[in-house]
């Protein structure tokens, strides 16, 4: 039989995200040997250093370039100290919203070997998925700026949220519930944000009579902040908008002990266009170049990678040997609280990955 093939595009991007990808496709190519598929990796030199070269972070065309490939996976973009961030993280949000990649995926638990913040709490108490609208709402980029630079100066930036894109994600969001432990939470702020997230309040209102065996409740996202902290065994999937989706997501990463461990899928769930895999966390400058990032994000967002191409066995396993690698403690970075290198953290999940097959 002829070998299963997938064509992968890798964009490393700036900072740490050049550091944690090469552990991810160390992985990855440890997989591909034990589980008899292939990937055909081509790596993408964007980002800063593109621009350093070119006057740009990525060639016009390329959205035209990544769209024949099966999935994209990314480090992190972002070099504030040499380019606004708002030019270095374009490409993502365009890809995001280019690709129609609408749901994105953000899994969150408190895992055995990790140390949480909150006292009193362990393994398996918190196992939440923040389930974030990708393509729309606050993300738009719809405003300007006026009389730029003088007293008078007026900046715009309206949030966009349509029915249509509100109701495909809270579906997505009933349906996981129901496949998971049936609690659905939507962030709203329909208090205060009597126009689009009332609108947002309704929809939610309008489709759970479909899902009935879904336990469906919304919160204000500042209360919801607050239950995250205080009450976070109550969550299984968490439903908001992009904004409060990216807010909520890192918060889920600092309730279960560190940013660098979580993973996000940014799936089209049609598959017209490829879906992009990358770690939660940014490009950290303070940490860039001392090779001591944590790459179980990155690891676990290729796992999440192998999973949405169909190759079920090989991603349970890549997420079992981050996980196992962690509970085992020896090869933990300085984040949380060991003295490994980037490297060794992705030679032992790859090793236990290799001992899986
Ligand atoms: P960040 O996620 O890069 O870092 C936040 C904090 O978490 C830092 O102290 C950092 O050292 C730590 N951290 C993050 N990932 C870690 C890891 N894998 N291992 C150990 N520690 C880790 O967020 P920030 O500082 O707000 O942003 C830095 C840059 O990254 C900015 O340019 C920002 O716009 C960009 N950013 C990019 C993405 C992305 O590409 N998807 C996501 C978030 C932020
Ligand atoms: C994320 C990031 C991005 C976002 C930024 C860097 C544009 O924070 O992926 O969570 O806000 O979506
Ligand atoms: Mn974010």
């Amino acid at each position: 039989m002829m070998r299963k093939s997938y064509k992968i595009a890798v964009y490393p991007g700036d900072g740490i995200g050049v550091e944690v990808t090469v552990e991810a496709v160390k992985v990855l190519k440890a997989a591909e040997k034990v589980f008899g598929f292939a990937l055909e990796m081509t790596s993408f030199d964007w980002g800063v250093a593109h621009w350093r070269r070119t006057g740009e972070v990525v060639p016009g065309d390329f959205l035209k370039t990544l769209q024949s490939f099966d999935a994209i996976l990314l480090g992190a973009l972002g070099a504030p100290a040499e380019l606004p961030d708002h030019v270095t993280l374009k490409p993502l949000i365009q890809m995001r919203q280019g690709f129609e990649q609408y749901v994105c995926l953000r899994p969150a638990k408190l895992l055995p070997g990790v140390k949480t913040p909150l006292a009193g709490k362990r393994p398996g108490d918190i196992d939440l998925m923040v389930v974030r609208e990708n393509s729309e709402g606050e993300y738009v980029s719809a405003g300007g700026r006026f009389k730029a630079g003088t007293p008078d100066e007026v900046a715009a930036e309206t949030a966009i949220h349509t029915r249509k894109g509100v109701e495909r994600i809270l579906r997505y969001a009933f349906a996981l519930a129901d496949s998971r432990r049936r609690g659905l939470v939507m962030a709203t702020k329909s208090n205060a944000l009597k126009h689009s997230m009332v609108m947002w309040d309704e929809v939610f209102e309008a489709v759970r009579g479909d899902y009935p065996a879904v336990k469906a409740e919304r919160f204000h996202v500042d209360a919801l902040s607050m239950m995250f902290v205080a009450r976070p065994e109550k969550f299984d999937v968490v439903v908001g908008s992009n904004l409060f989706g990216d807010i909520l997501s890192d918060l889920a990463g600092g309730i279960v002990g560190g940013l660098g461990l979580l993973p996000s899928a940014n799936i089209n769930p049609e598959k017209a266009f490829p879906s992009l895999f990358e770690p939660v966390h940014g490009s950290a400058p303070d940490i860039a170049g001392k090779g001591i990032a944590n790459p179980i994000g990155a690891i676990r967002a290729a796992a999440m990678m192998l999973d949405f191409l169909g190759e079920k066995t090989a991603a349970a396993a890549v997420e079992h040997a981050a996980l196992d690698s962690l509970a085992a403690g020896q090869a933990l970075t300085p984040d949380l609280g060991g003295t490994a290198r980037t490297q060794d953290t992705g030679s032992d999940v790859a090793g236990r990955v290799r001992r899986a097959g």
